[in-house]
């Protein structure tokens, strides 16, 4: 499979995403061009240093010059937070990291997530490469610069902008994904569709089953138009003031899903699962959506289940933890609605008798299989 580079602009300077199979292959020569290090930290997990890791350390280390330093961090979402920030920093001090060392961050979007906050507040910034091994960072979290932990109080609540330096994007890690992982991978592919591209929607429509297979030629397709639709967007609001949070769609709803949960039933592209389901027939209710794009989005997307189902929770509660999202505004909620397929926009009028309405009802029509809450007169 062809390699592509898709080049990122960020305040930080322009930066490189290399993606295709084997890729990974000219670790050692894309880290060199970077120029040199003191020293390198890799930052992964016990579970995907397991699956990845002598693949990552043989193409680094033939050719790496400066030592070569391990750090592995609990990457489960209920420990991505400042204690795990906290003692990862600590290892990275203890083990003699300078301000011109190397920091690559070898796993999903959790492992990326908290290595790019430390990479960002450790000695004030130090170098930072991604190398992500499930869909999700490698279609999203990589890309970007955003990185963060969650608070008790909600997810994503401190975090910092710093994008890597390159992103190294191999669909052979990806072998080893769990089938759960690799389809809440998929809703945020679907997510560029809705969103950006109506060739990618139509597209997956026509061939989600080879997808779901993983396809080799198809999964590569899929993550190079992602990145392409990331890259766009991110290079032209890198810090969401305007298009990039076209990216949220499914994300108000998918957030307060995780946190109202203690991120221990969702993961997080299930959560976004449930959210653009959601989103859509919100947009429906408000005369945005038409009901044929709607079905076809909830359509596409049901086709992930089996999805944790949705909680028995009043929709005034969820309701309660989206006005702690960030995305949240002078206490106005923020959602991303689609008034077509392949176009998105962000919306910070919804009246709150009509989301109430809809989250009542959402999963029930979303989902005839999910059990009716107990008590269910919410609204
Ligand atoms: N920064 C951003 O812009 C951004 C965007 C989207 C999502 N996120 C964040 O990303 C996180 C979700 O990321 P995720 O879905 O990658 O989950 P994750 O990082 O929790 O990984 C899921 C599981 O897969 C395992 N795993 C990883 N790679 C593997 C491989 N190749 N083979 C086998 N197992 C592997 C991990 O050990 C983990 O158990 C959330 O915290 C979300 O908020 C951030």
């Amino acid at each position: 499979m062809e390699k592509k580079r898709i080049l990122v602009n960020s305040s930080a300077g322009s930066y490189v995403i290399v993606c295709g199979a084997g890729v990974l292959e000219n670790a050692a020569s894309e880290i060199r061009k970077l120029g040199s290090f003191s020293g390198v930290h890799l930052v992964s997990s016990p579970k995907v240093w397991r699956v990845a890791g002598k693949k990552v350390l043989k193409h680094l280390s033939t050719k790496a010059k400066a030592p070569v330093k391990m750090h592995l961090m609990n990457d489960a979402e209920s420990a991505k937070n400042l204690n795990t920030a906290e003692k990862l920093c600590r290892s990275l001090v203890r083990s003699g990291i300078d301000r011109h060392s190397l920091i690559i961050a070898v796993g999903g979007g959790v492992v990326g997530d908290v290595a790019g906050f430390v990479a960002s507040a450790c000695l004030r910034g130090v170098a930072l490469v991604q190398i992500p091994t499930t869909l999700i960072a490698q279609v999203d979290s990589a890309v970007g610069g955003k990185t963060g932990v969650n608070l008790p109080e909600g997810k994503n609540l401190v975090g910092t902008f710093y994008p890597a330096r390159l992103v190294l994007v191999d669909s052979t890690v990806l072998r080893t994904l769990p089938d759960r992982q690799y389809r809440g991978g998929l809703a945020e592919v679907i997510k560029y569709g809705v969103i950006a591209d109506t060739e990618l929607f139509a597209w997956l429509e026509k061939n989600f089953d080879a997808v779901l297979r993983r396809d080799p030629a198809m999964l590569s397709r899929i993550i190079a138009r992602s990145l392409e639709i990331k890259a766009r967007v991110v290079s032209r609001d890198e810090r969401e003031s305007g298009l990039r949070e076209i990216l949220n769609f499914g994300h108000t709803f998918g957030h307060a899903l995780e946190t109202i949960t203690n991120y221990r039933v969702y993961q997080h592209g299930e959560a976004v699962a449930w959210g653009m389901m959601t989103a859509a027939l919100l947009g429906h209710e408000l005369r945005l959506t038409p009901a044929d794009e709607v079905s076809r989005i909830v359509s596409l997307v049901r086709r992930l289940s089996p999805l944790p189902p949705w909680p028995k929770v009043p929709p005034k509660k969820l309701i309660a933890l989206m006005h702690s999202d960030k995305k949240a505004r002078a206490g106005k909620l923020r959602f991303v609605l689609a008034p077509r397929i392949g176009k998105a926009h962000s919306h910070d009028d919804v009246p709150a008798d009509i989301l109430e309405r809809v989250l009542h009802f959402a999963p029930h029509f979303i989902n005839p299989e999910t059990p009716q809450p107990k008590g269910n007169r919410h609204v």
